[in-house]
């Protein structure tokens, strides 16, 4: 039998329905919720992600704005932007979408925004609170995966997880969140990198795969249990012969995960709206700490 649909579309209806109450009583007492989201360079797929970012804020009656900064910007210019948004009390959250062009030091960065307003929960005091066990703001990406195996009822109580990839915005936090001591989490925790000798051998005692390396298809059916949960945070463009040019393909090889897979996450239509859903939340979330 092909394995459940984890729809990031479903869950993230939810989390907005959810929501709708806690931004009316903000703007009962006149607050609307607000991003900056500062936007370095051309890059076409950070351009997709941002536009549907703010998009999402203006259908639910946000407040966002977008700064978009040439690819030369100095690193000193952004600094000063930040500072400029920190104290824009129109701004609850702050936004500096990754990556950033090479000149540019990201943790620098990073680390200017306040982390008060630090919404993607990037700077090293919300991720140390994350790591200490008491979050403060939850990277967006790893917190919607959580809420996805939650709406799902599966529960990571004495599984086996195994993570593909250590990136700070998904892989770290997401091994940190699956292994924290709570009902429904509790998990056993493996993290596979590019330094890991055969990562299938991993994988295939997972009972849950997280995957977020960025490598099109790189996990198939024959690399996982009977059975198995896939998570797949991969959005990869390959080159088709189609009119766009491209299709989008997580890390995962959806055709043959879906005959083993007990349950899968879809690219796109799985993670990705998630990602959006929570940025919101923590927006909100950052609007009602102001109060
Ligand atoms: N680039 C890829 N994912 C993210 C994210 O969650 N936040 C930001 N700021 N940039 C990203």
């Amino acid at each position: 039998m092909d394995a459940q649909i984890l729809s990031g579309k479903t869950v993230s209806s939810a989390v907005y329905d959810g929501l709708t109450s806690r931004i009316e009583n903000l703007k009962s007492k006149g607050i609307i919720p607000g991003l900056a989201v500062i936007l370095v360079g051309e890059d076409p797929a950070s351009q997709v992600y941002v536009n549907s970012k703010t998009k999402k804020f203006s259908t639910l009656g946000l407040f966002s704005e977008t700064i978009k900064l040439p690819a030369d910007t100095s690193e000193n210019d952004l600094i000063s932007h930040i500072n400029t948004l920190n104290a824009d009390d129109r701004f609850h959250g702050i936004l500096v979408q990754l990556p950033l062009p090479k000149h540019i030091d990201s943790d620098r960065i990073l680390n200017t925004i306040t982390p008060e307003k630090d919404v993607d929960g990037f700077h090293p005091v919300n991720l140390g609170n994350l790591t200490a066990g008491k979050p403060t703001f939850i990277p967006c990406t790893p917190k919607g995966i959580m809420r996805i195996l939650s709406h799902y009822n599966i529960d990571l109580s004495g599984k086996h997880v195994v993570v593909v990839g250590r990136s700070n915005i998904v892989g770290r936090p997401i091994s940190i969140l699956t292994s924290m001591k709570s009902p429904m989490t509790n998990a056993t925790v493996t993290i596979c990198h590019s330094g890991t000798k055969d990562i299938f051998q991993y994988t295939r005692q997972a009972d849950v795969v997280i995957l977020a390396l960025g490598s099109p298809e790189f996990l198939q059916g024959d690399h996982i249990k009977d059975g198995a949960v896939v998570i797949d945070v991969g959005i990869n463009r390959v080159d088709v012969n189609s009119e766009k040019g491209y299709k989008l393909v997580g890390d995962g090889e959806e055709a043959s995960l879906l005959k083993k897979a007990s349950a899968i996450t879809p690219v796109p239509g799985g993670v990705g709206p998630m990602t959006i859903a929570m940025l919101v939340e923590n927006t909100v979330e950052a609007a009602e700490r102001s109060l």
